[in-house]
């Protein structure tokens, strides 16, 4: 496996881009090859079969472009794939695969001092119990509490994550959440945007984490104890998605924070 190869992130839409992100500042030397399926947005209301079909395809193609690892950016992803994506790692070439989901659920588990520990996500992420599993592995006493959120999802898209609406859907979802737990993670990529707004909710007896910057620092180790890391020099990031270069562009910028140009988005066949 050579070194210099680029490392491929996948995610439903331009929500992994908030891992990209993590994984840019921390990895400066690393290239990455982005893979959005804007086609098939949202996964994450989708059946556990069709999300994992839709992950094998997603990887094959990121295969086929020369990566040496995957890192699944998608929280739905991971929960329903992440197994089938493993199994199919050495026909696919790819050196190791990484999901989100240990990631998030070591950065639970390290703020937290109660063991009492919110999840949110999407439905598909939340029915799987993947977190849960995730938090008592590492946790055996802790009390997790899952709660899907689907409408954070469209709010961020839409760009409302200040203000009245974020705020009262937040309210409507996670109103009675602060008493229980002292500790929420975002367990969907496009819920750090939204960090303001679920914050003003829960108050700041909570403590609120992500998984972009564990998974960043999953991926540094992992590069290290597999002698993968690349060299110095020019890093490169190509972007791919399979519809809407100019609405990829737009919100994508928001998640990545930094403006994408949509002749710079190629758009692909899964
Ligand atoms: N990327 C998905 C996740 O992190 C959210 C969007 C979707 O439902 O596809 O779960």
């Amino acid at each position: 496996m050579d070194a210099a190869l680029p490392i491929g992130v996948f995610d439903s839409g331009v929500g992994g881009l908030t891992v990209l992100r993590a994984l840019r500042a921390s990895l400066p030397h690393e290239s990455f090859v982005y893979l959005g399926d804007t086609a098939r947005l949202p996964y994450g209301s989708k059946s556990p079969g069709t999300v994992a079909r839709y992950a094998l395809q997603a990887a094959r193609l990121l295969a086929d472009r020369g990566i040496k690892l995957l890192v699944v950016a998608c929280n739905t992803a991971t929960a329903m794939a992440l197994p089938e994506l493993t199994v199919a790692l050495p026909a696919l070439g790819i050196a190791g695969v990484i999901g989100v989901i240990e990631p998030g659920a070591e950065a639970a588990c390290l703020a937290s001092h109660s063991g009492r520990i919110a999840v949110l996500g999407t439905e598909g992420t939340i029915r799987g119990g993947a977190y849960t599993r995730a938090i008592f592995a590492r946790r055996p006493d802790a009390e997790v509490v899952g709660r899907a959120c689907p409408l954070f999802v469209a709010l961020a898209e839409e760009g409302w994550v200040e203000g009245p609406i974020p705020v009262a859907v937040a309210r409507e979802y996670l109103g009675t959440l602060a008493a229980h737990v002292d500790t929420l993670v975002l367990g969907c990529t496009h819920f750090p945007l939204l960090e303001a707004a679920i914050a003003a909710v829960v108050g700041d007896t909570v403590r609120i984490v992500d998984s972009a910057a564990t998974t960043a620092a999953a991926v540094a180790r992992w590069l290290a104890a597999n002698g993968l890391a690349a060299g110095l020099g020019a890093s490169t990031t190509t972007m791919l998605a399979t519809d809407g270069a100019e609405r990829f562009a737009r919100v994508g910028s928001r998640f990545l924070g930094v403006g994408l140009e949509p002749a710079s988005i190629e758009i692909v066949d899964l």
